[in-house]
């Protein structure tokens, strides 16, 4: 079995590629290994560019052929996306590809969040569980996310997901007068302390972000409570 740091959100656009562009190259440039992967990302046509795959892969100087298994043209959730095109996302299929992936540590980026549909009777969750992962949760900082968030760990409580870590992203410049309490709300009611908040910047090159990997967040720990048995 590989070790696999699932990466999921609070909501789609929230930040979860980004902040595991910063995790993979602050890694990367400490010497550790771990080998990114978007499984089923939507909204892809042969024009896209500047897919969640190639940035991830750009991360670790890998190729976006090699962080990519299952790509849909519309931009929907992977269940529907994939009936669109007469498909349907197979989770052993799935499961059997990421298996015979190279190296012993994965990040792997979800699509959306954790009950996001992938196909009849399977949600993005399952994908994780089957996988026997560790999650990594990403939150906004904005008004609304304490909501978004404790449904996030209630959901990953309800099924015995492990949470390795949640890290609040800020998405934009301004900050608002309700962030400065809430990751004492968050870890109050949800019973996980939210790390970060991963700062708000216009440069998103893996360099920079590696930077603000290691200035704002615990990357040794991080890696440690992911990979380590
Ligand atoms: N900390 C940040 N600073 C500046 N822009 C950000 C930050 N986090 C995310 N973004 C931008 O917001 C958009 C959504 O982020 P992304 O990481 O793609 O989210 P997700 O993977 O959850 O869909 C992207 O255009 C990204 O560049
Ligand atoms: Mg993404």
């Amino acid at each position: 079995m590989k070790r696999v740091l699932f990466v999921t959100g609070t909501d789609t656009g929230v930040g979860k590629t980004t902040v595991s562009v910063a995790l993979l190259a602050a890694w990367a440039k400490t010497g550790r290994v771990v080998r990114p992967l978007k499984p089923i990302e939507t909204g892809m046509t042969d024009h896209t560019e500047g897919s969640d795959a190639a940035r991830l892969a750009a991360a670790v100087g890998l190729r976006e052929n090699d962080t990519m298994l299952w790509r849909f043209a519309l931009p929907a959730a992977p269940e529907s996306a994939a009936m669109a095109e007469g498909k349907r996302i197979d989770l052993g299929q799935l499961i059997a590809a990421i298996q015979q992936l190279p190296g012993e540590n994965l990040l792997i980026e979800g699509a959306g969040g954790l009950l996001v549909p992938v196909a009849p009777g399977v949600v993005m969750a399952d994908l994780a569980q089957a996988l026997g992962a560790r999650l990594l949760i990403v939150g906004r900082t904005q008004l609304g996310t304490i909501n978004h968030t404790l449904l996030t760990l209630a959901e990953s409580q309800r099924r015995g997901l492990p949470v390795c870590a949640l890290i609040l992203n800020r998405l934009g410049e301004a900050v608002g007068p309700q962030e400065a309490d809430t990751a004492a709300r968050i870890a109050a009611h949800g019973g996980v302390g939210p790390l970060g908040p991963f700062p708000f910047s216009r440069q998103q090159d893996p360099a920079t972000l590696a930077a603000l990997a290691a200035q704002h967040l615990p990357i040794d720990a991080l890696f440690e409570r992911a990979f380590l048995p």
